[in-house]
């Protein structure tokens, strides 16, 4: 996808953060957005602003645990704009636990997000983009912690972010020859809401947490999400499989690159 002008692109958890950011850099470059969210009034909200910057926008209520929900985002989207260019699988969430001390609604709630709510996105819009003909792209937003970030109390999430770093990888040579390219965005610490992400939590997952203030402080040290926005546009309009917004990420990329090959060397010395 050369040029996101005049597209349509839809954005899931697309009323607060690197989502909203990813819906205004969108709205920018002349792209009509369908911004979806489990929070209704947030995606109103954003539509309308998206509105006053002279683009079509829709909100939808979407719960991207819900594969009836993504279903139905899709059918409102292509009734709504007779199309749909791009997929944005950015919903996610997450919490700071110890592995053996997290609870099975916890891994289930972060899981169902993060990973189905992907998949979902995917079950719902490949069939209809492969319909359309294309071009077409999904981009899938991952983390730094898709890289290899192995920091203690992030377990649940950093497995969560490899699985869409995986499945991501497997769907862009599935999808090659339909003219769909897949991205991955993996940001490392971007300053948005998600260190108190339990605030969505729906009831089939224990109900609503709320984060210690802690973590909202260190959050605020993160990049703009608007930036990480206009950088994820790029991407996609380069076909980036990897979309990188934190340069210091590489350190950590390159120590997971030295771990596996000195394994490679221990087992069979070259
Ligand atoms: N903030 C960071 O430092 C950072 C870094 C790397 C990756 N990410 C990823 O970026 C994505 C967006 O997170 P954010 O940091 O902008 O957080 P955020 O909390 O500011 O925004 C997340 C949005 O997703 C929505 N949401 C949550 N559960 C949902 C559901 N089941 N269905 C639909 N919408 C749902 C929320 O209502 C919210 O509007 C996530 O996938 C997250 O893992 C964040």
């Amino acid at each position: 996808m050369h040029d996101v002008k005049d597209r349509v692109a839809v954005v899931t958890g697309a009323a607060s953060g690197i989502g909203r950011g990813i819906a205004r850099a969108f709205a920018a470059k002349g792209c009509h957005v369908v911004v979806a969210d489990v929070d209704a009034a947030g995606a109103e909200e954003i539509a309308r602003e998206l509105e006053g910057r002279g683009v079509r926008s829709l909100a939808v209520q979407c719960d991207v645990t819900e594969p009836a929900a993504v279903e139905a985002l899709a059918e409102r989207a292509w009734a709504a704009f007779g199309r749909v260019d791009v997929l944005c699988n950015n919903a996610g969430v997450g919490l700071t636990n110890l592995v053996a001390e997290t609870s099975a609604n916890d891994v289930q709630w972060i899981f169902t997000v993060n990973v189905f709510g992907m998949l979902h996105g995917c079950a719902a819009f490949v069939p209809r983009f492969r319909a359309a003909g294309g071009p077409a792209h999904i981009l899938n937003t991952g983390s730094e912690h898709s890289l290899g970030v192995p920091f203690p109390g992030m377990g649940i999430y950093t497995a969560s972010k490899h699985a869409v770093l995986g499945l991501s990888d497997v769907l862009r040579r599935e999808l090659a020859g339909f003219d769909i390219g897949v991205s991955v965005l993996c940001p490392a610490v971007v300053r948005t809401e998600i260190w108190d992400a339990g605030r969505t939590r729906g009831a089939r997952f224990g109900g609503p947490v709320h984060s210690p203030e802690v973590f909202r402080q260190f959050m605020e040290s993160g990049m703009d999400p608007d930036e990480v926005g206009r950088i994820a546009i790029a991407g996609i309009e380069r076909n980036d499989f990897l979309i990188l917004t934190h340069p210091e990420v590489r350190a950590v990329a390159d120590e997971r690159a030295r771990i596996v090959g000195e394994a490679f060397d221990r087992y069979f010395p070259r």
